[in-house]
């Protein structure tokens, strides 16, 4: 029998799938206008996911999920918005940029597929209510990207930084 993913799980695997097409879209990508955009989609969903994560996932799991576990998912993302930070401000005519975004990518493959490996199993095979984690996880993610939508276009890949409002795991750069 086919069982649907309890909400937290398709919500947060939804997403993931998102930025592998994202960045598979920014391979393909010719042109520099593409690119920029492509980029500032693909940094503003990672930091929004990896704010919801922080801010109601990984809490939620603690003592549900071994804790080393968690602990490495927060120092990854540590390192993927250092990575981000060092992106925001360049554009495709820096010439590391694109191997920036190269490794962005095989750092968010590497952490996702933990994530989907070891986290997320545990997590449902846990007593906790995945669906209404979910909600959460869903409510947040709303009014984060709310936010962005009201930001002025021209604050480019820096209106990440709306975030760091929010602080925990967010940095300022
Ligand atoms: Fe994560
Ligand atoms: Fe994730």
């Amino acid at each position: 029998m086919f069982l649907k993913d309890p909400k937290a799980i398709s919500l947060l695997k939804k997403d993931h799938r998102t930025v592998d097409k994202l960045f598979a879209q920014y391979e393909a990508a010719k042109d520099n206008h593409e690119k920029v955009d492509l980029v500032q989609q693909i940094c503003q969903s990672l930091m929004v996911h990896a704010h919801i994560e922080e801010k109601v996932f990984y809490p939620a799991l603690r003592g549900k999920v071994k804790q080393n576990l968690l602990d490495e998912a927060f120092v990854e993302h540590d390192t993927l918005k250092d990575l981000i930070s060092k992106i925001d401000g360049r554009g495709p005519e820096d010439a590391h940029f694109d191997a920036y975004v190269t490794v962005l990518r095989e750092y968010v493959h590497h952490h996702v597929k933990e994530e989907e490996r070891d986290i997320m199993p545990a997590a449902e095979a846990s007593s906790l209510d995945m669906d209404e984690i979910g909600e959460r996880l869903m409510l947040l993610k709303t009014r984060l990207e709310e936010r962005i939508s009201e930001m002025e276009p021209e604050a480019d890949l820096r209106h990440v930084a709306v975030l760091q409002m929010d602080g925990r795991g967010i940095r300022h750069h």
